[in-house]
């Protein structure tokens, strides 16, 4: 097991990252302080429940198990976890923990933000792209019709439990999904891991233990360190939304859980990339170097057909990222260097929605 710790003062947390550490002995019992909810979903319910109840022993615990998918991150099913912690009467001493994957840890830390003013709670990843992102950082949210993540509170976890023998079970498509925010680390800050990426790319795909231990591991340092320097996003936190202005409105346009967020996330690292090329800001040959990374990590570098240029831009100006009616968009100056910009041509983003949406 490898521990990455996050230091936020009083908010500091270990993030664990190894295999078969759900079952292992005291891990997951010794951080709660009281009694247990397990908030998980009907797919990984069956896989990893009765595992994670026995490995919290004598703690007094019970389950919440919510219906899968994106299309349920809303306030309505948050409600059934608040319903589910009254009638078993949990105090504020409970801990809730999230197993599964981002939906799931969105929607337990926003749950256990504002059950009776914050509860702790600790993550359980066990997708990809929430052991590589959703999971460390704290935020938390659901989702509003108008808008993703639009619901939501910065509540730290007071452990991550990444246990990557549970990627055995996920779907292809879902570990592709979480190789786009790898893939985003090496675009926003490290040059170095994307070499790296370029050169395991296909011991990824192939999910060799080594190769995602250590992207897992990566990933987890470097959001680490830039959630240390910039918790509430007031800077540098918002380099890890490079291609959600675009991916967020593809995801609400196209009704949740019709695109997946890592495939979302890279078309929108694709426009991204346009637009910063268009500003001059990267050359053709930078481009395509993303580009290649993302199409051979079988992910998609083209929105869906039916956005528009109006869809996109009705979305993006409801972007969180939107300070004054302007939009920010992440762009990239090189492989490894990236910035916020709300001052840029916006010429030149409306050329990048036409020339995708043509
Ligand atoms: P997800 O939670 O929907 O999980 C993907 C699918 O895999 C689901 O069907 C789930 O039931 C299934 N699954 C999970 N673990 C499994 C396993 N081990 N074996 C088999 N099936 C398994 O999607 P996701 O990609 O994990 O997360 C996406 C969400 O995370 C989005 O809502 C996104 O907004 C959010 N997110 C949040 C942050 C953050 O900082 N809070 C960052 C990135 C993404
Ligand atoms: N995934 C974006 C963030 O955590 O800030």
């Amino acid at each position: 097991m490898q521990t990455v710790n996050i230091e936020l003062g009083s908010r500091s947390y270990p993030i664990h990252i190894g295999t078969d550490l759900i079952g292992k002995q005291g891990l997951l019992a010794d951080s709660v302080r009281n009694r247990a909810m397990v908030v998980t979903n009907e797919t990984i319910a069956p896989l990893y429940l009765d595992k994670t109840l026995a490995s919290l022993g004598n703690v007094p615990s019970c389950s919440v198990i919510l219906p899968d998918g994106e299309s349920f991150k809303n306030l309505d099913e948050l409600n059934k976890i608040f319903s589910a912690l009254l009638s078993e009467n949990f105090d504020r001493n409970c801990t809730l923990i999230a197993l599964g994957g981002g939906v799931i840890g969105d929607m337990t830390g926003y749950a256990a933000a504002s059950y009776q003013r914050g509860v702790d709670f600790i993550q359980l990843p066990t997708t990809l792209l929430a052991q590589v992102d959703s999971s460390v950082g704290g935020k938390t949210a659901v989702n509003h019709p108008l808008g993703k993540n639009m619901i939501g509170a910065f509540h730290q976890p007071i452990s991550v439990i990444a246990d990557m023998s549970t990627l055995a079970t996920l779907e292809e498509r879902q570990l592709k999904a979480g190789l786009a925010e790898v893939i985003k680390y090496g675009f926003i800050i490290d040059a170095d891991f994307f070499n790296w990426l370029e050169a395991n790319m296909d011991a990824l795909l192939d999910r060799d233990a080594l190769a995602t231990a250590t992207a897992v591991r990566r990933s987890c340092e470097i959001k680490a360190r830039v959630v240390e320097a910039d918790e509430r996003e007031h800077g540098m936190r918002a380099l890890l939304n490079l291609g959600h202005t675009f991916g967020h409105a593809i995801e609400a346009a196209m009704g949740y859980g019709h695109w997946l967020h890592g495939e979302a996330v890279s078309a929108g690292i694709a426009m991204a990339l346009d637009t910063s090329r268009r500003l001059n800001l990267i050359d053709s040959q930078t481009e395509q170097r993303g580009i290649k990374l993302l199409e051979r990590a079988g992910l998609p570098v083209q929105p869906p057909a039916d956005m528009s240029p109006e869809l996109f831009l009705r979305y993006m100006a409801r972007d969180k990222k939107v300070l004054s009616g302007n939009i920010r968009l992440i762009l990239v100056n090189d492989i490894g260097q990236s910035h916020v910009s709300q001052d840029f041509d916006h010429g030149a983003l409306h050329a990048t929605l036409s020339h995708f949406c043509e």
